[in-house]
């Protein structure tokens, strides 16, 4: 069976992937792996994040790999916070702070689309392929709805009504920029 390590510490991804992925191939988790290094994720892109990081792991451990990077992508303030969406409002993973921040800047402003962009950095016998997932849609006056995570609560994605916090796992995971993205690499992977 073919094997791939997935360089995430988050169990949601790592499930979410793997539901997408099947039985035919299998994925490790870095704690599968022994592996606990906090993996240096620098760059200025999400296509540089997220190959640094399976870069890691290949270099350290020799196996086929993957890793993930996403941002959000907002249209009025040129593609902010995009790579820097984790910590837009500060270092400490704040979604709370994210969000007012974001909300903040956009006082005022017509033009509230954005997009969630994901990309999946594969490492493939020593090669690298990159995979893309987007969802469009637009940051919301007002927080809505508690499921999910991040930036959930004030983003609609385009066809809907609801924030992604709204509808739920198992409609986002459907629909959702990571789900397009890991779709990708399945089909990709599935070819082998
Ligand atoms: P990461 O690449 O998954 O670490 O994502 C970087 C940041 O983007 C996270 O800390 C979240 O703030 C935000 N983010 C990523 N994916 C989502 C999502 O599906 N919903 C809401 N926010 C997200």
């Amino acid at each position: 069976m073919k094997r791939f390590v997935f360089a995430t510490n988050n169990p949601h991804k790592l499930e979410e992937v793997k539901a997408i992925i099947g039985t035919k191939i299998e994925i490790l988790s870095l704690k599968d792996i022994g592996c606990h290094a906090d993996i240096p994720e620098t760059a200025d892109t999400l296509e540089e994040n997220a190959l640094q990081k399976a870069k890691f792991i290949y270099e350290k451990y020799q196996c086929d790999c993957f890793a993930d990077d996403t941002g959000l992508e907002v249209e009025a303030l040129g593609g902010a916070p995009g790579v820097y969406s984790a910590r837009y409002a500060g270092d400490a993973h704040n979604s709370e702070a994210n969000m007012r921040k974001l909300m903040h800047e956009l006082e005022g402003t017509d033009n509230r689309r954005a997009r969630f962009r994901t990309v999946f950095a594969l490492i493939l016998n020593g090669k690298e392929h990159l995979f893309e997932g987007i969802a469009n849609g637009h940051i919301a006056t007002v927080r809505r709805g508690t499921a999910g995570f991040g930036y959930d609560p004030i983003f609609i994605p385009d066809g809907y009504t609801l924030s992604f916090a709204e509808m739920g796992n198992e409609l986002k995971n459907k629909i959702s920029h990571r789900a397009i993205g890991v779709q990708k690499l399945c089909k990709f992977l599935h070819t082998l």
